[in-house]
């Protein structure tokens, strides 16, 4: 099963495809994740990425393309996937879609959606693990103990692009490069729209009801 998780930042798509990611034991493929992967490994493509990240653009599509048409051909990823900030603009869909012509297109593209003003929140309080990828949040997904991962114990950070005004530039970039996307999908037949206001527990519950056990 291919899937794409579609929404703003702050939406749970993250959240979402690690829950998926075990339930189908198929990758979660995170083009975010991958970026700062390399930020943190001082890479060449981690200082490129960063300087977009940090002013909360997109970082340019000869950098984020051809990495993930890679990522998604390596063995792990025959049974299918679920990309997570990816596609995010038209150019990218295209030549996702391109990509997959002989394969097999995806199968569903979610879109987990959240209005801009609870996105605002969920960015704030958001907290994140450095060493294996989970997202909390202050108030609504808590750690057990306080600022430690409840997976793996390590100590639980924020993001460096979760600052207030950040987080509006990103939103802007949202609903002008990656929004219009949904209609690119929806004229495919493969967008499942999904109430992300919902718990995290309800949405991954709704989700599965649309996709299919
Ligand atoms: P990326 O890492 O993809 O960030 P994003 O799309 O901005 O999305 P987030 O990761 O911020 O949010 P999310 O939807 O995953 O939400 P989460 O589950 O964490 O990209 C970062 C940057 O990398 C971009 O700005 C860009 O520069 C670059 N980039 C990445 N991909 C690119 C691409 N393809 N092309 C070009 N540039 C690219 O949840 C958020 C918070 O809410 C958490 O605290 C969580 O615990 C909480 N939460 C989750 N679900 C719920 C719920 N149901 N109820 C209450 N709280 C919840
Ligand atoms: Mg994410
Ligand atoms: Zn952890």
């Amino acid at each position: 099963m291919k899937i794409i998780m579609l929404g703003a930042p702050g939406a749970g798509k993250g959240t979402q495809a690690k829950l998926l990611s075990d339930k189908y034991s198929i990758p979660h493929i995170s083009t975010g994740d991958i970026f700062r992967a390399n930020i943190k490994e001082g890479t060449e493509l981690g200082k490129k990425a960063k300087e977009y990240m940090d002013a909360g653009a997109l970082v340019p599509d000869e950098l984020t393309v051809d990495l993930v048409i890679d990522r998604i051909g390596r063995e792990d990823c025959a049974k299918g996937y679920i990309l997570d900030g990816f596609p995010r603009t038209i150019n990218q869909a295209q030549k996702l879609t391109e990509a997959l012509a002989e394969t097999g297109d995806i199968d569903f593209a979610v879109n987990v959606d959240v209005p801009d003003e609870a996105i605002i929140d969920r960015m704030s309080g958001r907290r994140v693990c450095p060493a294996c990828g989970a997202s909390y949040h202050v108030v609504n997904i808590p750690t057990k103990v306080e600022g430690i991962c409840d997976r793996c114990g390590a100590a639980v950070i924020q993001r460096d692009d979760d600052k207030a005004e950040t987080v509006k530039k990103r939103l802007d970039v949202y609903h002008e490069q990656t929004q219009p996307l949904i209609d690119y999908y929806r004229e495919k037949g493969k967008e499942v729209e999904i109430d992300g206001t919902q718990s995290m527990e309800n949405v991954f519950t709704s989700i599965v009801e649309k996709i299919g056990e």
